[in-house]
């Protein structure tokens, strides 16, 4: 069956210079690429993000971790891979959350750590299964943003909305 996945290339994998390398992982998996781009991520969408983990005892340093703050870094490159069982097939690629557990083979087993704070920093975050894919991706990405219409859409018009544009 046809899925569609988010997948974050975090500050630490910017800042260890790994995109070249975790794209190619990725491409592995045969699957295709519908929407990139870079976010800066502000403190609200990174808590959106990770809402689930709001009462974890980590969850501060976490949204530090992924709005950039640990690593100078203040930006994540956002994509949409799709293709036949997307997810699974992005999930075994980028191995276990804690990289120590990780296949070491794995995206996350390969160039993931873990902070002396207990934080794990493992460089990519890829979805869990198709509810947190569309809640992510809805979260991520404007319908304009992708090339394919994934989620049913409105046309909606807009006055007055202020915008920048090339002079
Ligand atoms: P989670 O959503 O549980 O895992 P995944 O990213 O594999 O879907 O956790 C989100 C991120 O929070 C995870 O990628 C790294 C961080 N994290 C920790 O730092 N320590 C932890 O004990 C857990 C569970 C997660």
């Amino acid at each position: 069956m046809n899925q569609q996945t988010l997948i974050l290339i975090k500050p630490d994998g910017l800042k260890k210079s790994l995109t070249g390398n975790i794209l190619t992982r990725l491409s592995e998996t045969k699957l295709e690429i519908i929407a990139a781009k870079m976010v800066k991520v502000s403190k609200e969408l990174a808590e959106e993000h990770y809402k689930h983990l709001r009462d974890k005892p980590f969850f501060e340093e976490l949204i530090k971790y992924i709005t950039g703050e640990l690593h100078d870094r203040k930006k994540v490159l956002a994509m949409v891979y799709w293709g036949e069982d997307a997810i699974t097939k992005v999930r075994e690629i980028a191995g276990a959350t804690n990289p120590e557990e990780a296949n070491p083979v794995s995206i996350r087993g390969q160039y993931g750590r873990i902070t002396t704070k207990g934080i794990y920093e493992n460089v990519i975050h890829a979805s869990t299964n198709e509810e947190d894919a569309e809640r992510e991706i809805k979260l991520w990405f404007s319908p304009e943003d992708i090339i394919m219409d994934l989620y049913p859409v409105k046309v909606i018009i807009l006055e007055k909305v202020q915008k920048k544009i090339w002079v």
